[in-house]
């Protein structure tokens, strides 16, 4: 797969589909799993981790052992943080995973990613007042009209704003609710931001309609430059072989 630099490439693996070579982790990767007890979200750090490093790679025609990820975290000493990579502030990078499908993305030229999947199954069917007013805003909550929401519906709705704020690396310390964004049925679109995101964010539905999984891809350019990357989709499998 041959990859521009104004392309936002997204590589997607399963990992039950995947054997991973834990030899391969870095001396930080190592440190953060051994940390993590032998569950399915330490697997998910692995395979992702090594994915990242693949990804970026191939991005940059380096190899991925010489590839470096800082995952430093501006509230406390755990290094859990927004991925970047280190000596490469022209590469943006974005991880996401649950439950068991775990998701990269690499872009260049400046453009902040924020990449998010959710399995509809985690999702509760139907979710309850309480999880939809901490989710939606005002307008979005009239565009229900009081008809409750399914859980493709909602998932949409949750992946396509944390999106955004995986983009403008706050995450979750920024409310749901303080985004608008197209509803569910519609192309997505952000409707409503702090600032000039809407402006400068490009927000693209991944996966399709029959994937048990819904995600979001956000881009957002620096002021003044040109809101639309190409965005390419490819199965990671083909990285970590
Ligand atoms: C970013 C965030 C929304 C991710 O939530 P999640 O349910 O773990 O969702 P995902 O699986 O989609 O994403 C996880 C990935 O997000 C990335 N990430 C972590 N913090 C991030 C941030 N601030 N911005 C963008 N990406 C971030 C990491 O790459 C992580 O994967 P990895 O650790 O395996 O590399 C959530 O961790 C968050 O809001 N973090 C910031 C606020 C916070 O709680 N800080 C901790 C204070 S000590």
């Amino acid at each position: 797969m041959h990859i521009d630099a104004d392309e936002v490439t997204v590589w997607w693996i399963d990992q039950l589909e995947t054997r991973v070579d834990e030899a391969r982790l870095g001396a930080r990767e190592r440190v953060r799993a051994d940390s993590m007890p032998y569950s399915p979200g330490r697997r998910e750090f692995v395979v992702g981790a090594l994915l990242l490093r693949a990804a970026v790679a191939r991005f940059s025609g380096r190899d991925a052992a010489d590839v470096e990820i800082d995952r430093s975290c501006p509230d406390c000493t755990r290094w859990h943080g927004r991925p970047r990579v280190v000596g490469r502030v022209d590469i943006e990078v974005s991880v996401t995973h649950s439950d068991g499908l775990i998701g990269v993305a690499v872009g260049g030229v400046g453009t902040r990613l924020g990449l998010d999947v959710e399995r509809v199954a985690r999702v509760p069917d139907h979710p309850d007042a309480g999880l939809v007013g901490l989710t939606l805003d005002d307008a979005e909550l009239a565009t229900l009209g009081g008809r409750s929401v399914s859980s493709r519906q909602f998932a949409t709705y949750w992946v396509r704003k944390e999106a955004v704020l995986k983009a403008t690396g706050e995450g979750l310390r920024r409310p749901l609710t303080s985004l608008r964004v197209t509803a569910p049925d519609l192309p997505p679109v952000l409707l409503r931001a702090p600032g000039d995101l809407t402006a400068r964010t490009t927000l693209v539905d991944l996966l399709g309609h029959e994937s048990s999984s819904v995600a979001a891809l956000a881009a957002v350019v620096p002021a003044g430059a040109r809101p639309s990357p190409k965005i390419v989709q490819g199965d990671g499998r083909t990285l970590l072989e």
